[in-house]
């Protein structure tokens, strides 16, 4: 291969696929995010996360009869087979609920006789499947390692509400219900992010949708991606009063150190149009719960701003989000997942439609030609 080649080792700016789920573009010097062509702030105001995983999975939004059925369906795809329940049980209490999430996702494919079918109807099912039980599987691990019952789902409440039912016991306010629907709803899908481009290499090569979904949730994971959130209150909990963040910041910088929550490959003298979603999000809990986060977390955007340029991303707000609703921290990214498996399983079945292997190429950097040498003659 030639050596003069040009190498993006991040692949920015690299288009590895053509994808009709959403659009992250620059117009005008602000920044638009639309889901199947809708754009994300009227998603946010008007829409439910139900709505919206429907919109994404079926390209358009749903009528009221549709919706309805697909809500219903949801709601009758919730509960776990014993089986799950029973790893949920069996792993250690001090597993991170991220790699308990990925063990019962593969463990479900292990129990779907048709996890091979690669086709349309199928891989809706599979969807629905895993959109309706991921919630589930991190509120009742949640239960299990605190030594509580589970609260089992209750069909006569929404996707979000539900989901905090189950975590705390107790249906939520609809306050909190709404502001984490919105929450789902601006985490379910934003194009060609690095989880999402795991879950399409593993389609492109046809493995079933649990094997693809279990490659994007191990990829969340990392702190570069869905793993900032989590970062972000414990920084805010060292940080711990609104004086002290400037002081805070500049010391990581002066580390080199990366401060999590900030940057984004796409988004990059742009504000992210879901930062604006959250942070009013962020701001309205936080001032309902009498929250010190929003404050501490208002002066830290403004001295990495001064400092070093950058703005906030997806995941700096929503930290304060869930720590207003009192989630605790290392559920974080698995709330995460439970919004962004409908983009994922939506861009999973868009993979295997028009699919094409994904196999891009290396540059060869290291020795060539070498003579082997037997193992009595190498000492
Ligand atoms: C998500 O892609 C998506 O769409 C992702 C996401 C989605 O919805 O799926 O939006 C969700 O993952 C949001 C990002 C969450 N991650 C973090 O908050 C981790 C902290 N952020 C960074 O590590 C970084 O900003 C990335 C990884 C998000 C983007 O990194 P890039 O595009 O590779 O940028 P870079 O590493 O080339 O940095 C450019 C410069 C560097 O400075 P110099 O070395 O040139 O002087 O900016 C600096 C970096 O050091 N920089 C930071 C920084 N982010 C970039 N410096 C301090 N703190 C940071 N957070």
């Amino acid at each position: 291969m030639k050596m003069n080649v040009e190498i993006k080792e991040g692949l920015e700016g690299i288009i590895a696929c053509k994808t009709s789920i959403s659009r992250v573009d620059i117009e005008d010097g602000k920044a638009v995010l639309e889901y199947r062509g809708y754009n994300i702030h009227d998603l946010a105001r008007y829409s439910t996360y139900e709505e919206t995983a429907y919109l994404l999975l079926f390209g358009e939004l749903p009528t009221k009869k549709e919706l309805k059925a697909f809500e219903e369906e949801l709601k009758d795809l919730r509960d776990l087979p014993a089986q799950i329940i029973g790893l949920l049980t069996h792993l250690p209490p001090f597993t991170h609920p991220m790699v308990v999430l990925r063990t019962a996702i593969s463990y479900l494919g292990s129990m779907d006789k048709e996890k091979h079918f690669m086709d349309y109807e199928h891989s809706i099912q599979k969807a629905k499947s895993l959109i309706a039980k991921i919630p589930t599987i991190i509120a009742y691990f949640h239960r299990i390692r605190t030594g509580q019952n589970l609260v089992h789902p209750n069909p006569d409440l929404g996707h979000a509400e539900n989901f905090l039912y189950m975590l705390k016991g107790e249906v939520p306010d609809r306050i909190e219900a709404r502001a984490l629907d919105v929450d789902l709803i601006l985490h379910a899908d934003h194009e060609l992010n690095a989880s999402t481009f795991a879950a399409r290499i593993a389609a492109s090569t046809l493995a079933d949708m649990y094997a693809c979904v279990v490659a994007a949730t191990g990829t969340l994971m990392g702190p570069l991606h869905g793993g900032a959130a989590q970062k972000v209150i414990e920084m805010l909990r060292e940080i711990a009063v609104p004086w002290r963040a400037e002081e805070y910041v500049l010391k990581k910088l002066e580390r080199k150190e990366r401060i999590m929550g900030f940057g984004h490959r796409i988004y990059r003298n742009v504000m992210d149009p879901r930062t604006i979603e959250l942070r009013n999000l962020a701001k309205k809990l936080a001032k309902m719960k009498d929250s010190k986060w929003f404050e501490i977390a208002e002066e830290v955007a403004k001295a990495v701003y001064k400092h070093k340029g950058l703005l906030p991303n997806v995941d700096f707000y929503s930290a304060c989000v869930y720590a207003c609703l009192g989630i605790p921290d290392d559920l974080f990214i698995p709330i995460f997942a439970m919004g962004r498996i409908a983009g994922w399983t939506a861009h999973i079945i868009e993979q295997y439609v028009n699919n094409r292997l994904i196999r891009p190429r290396a540059l060869y950097i290291g020795e060539k030609g070498k003579k082997y040498i037997p193992l009595r003659e190498r000492g």
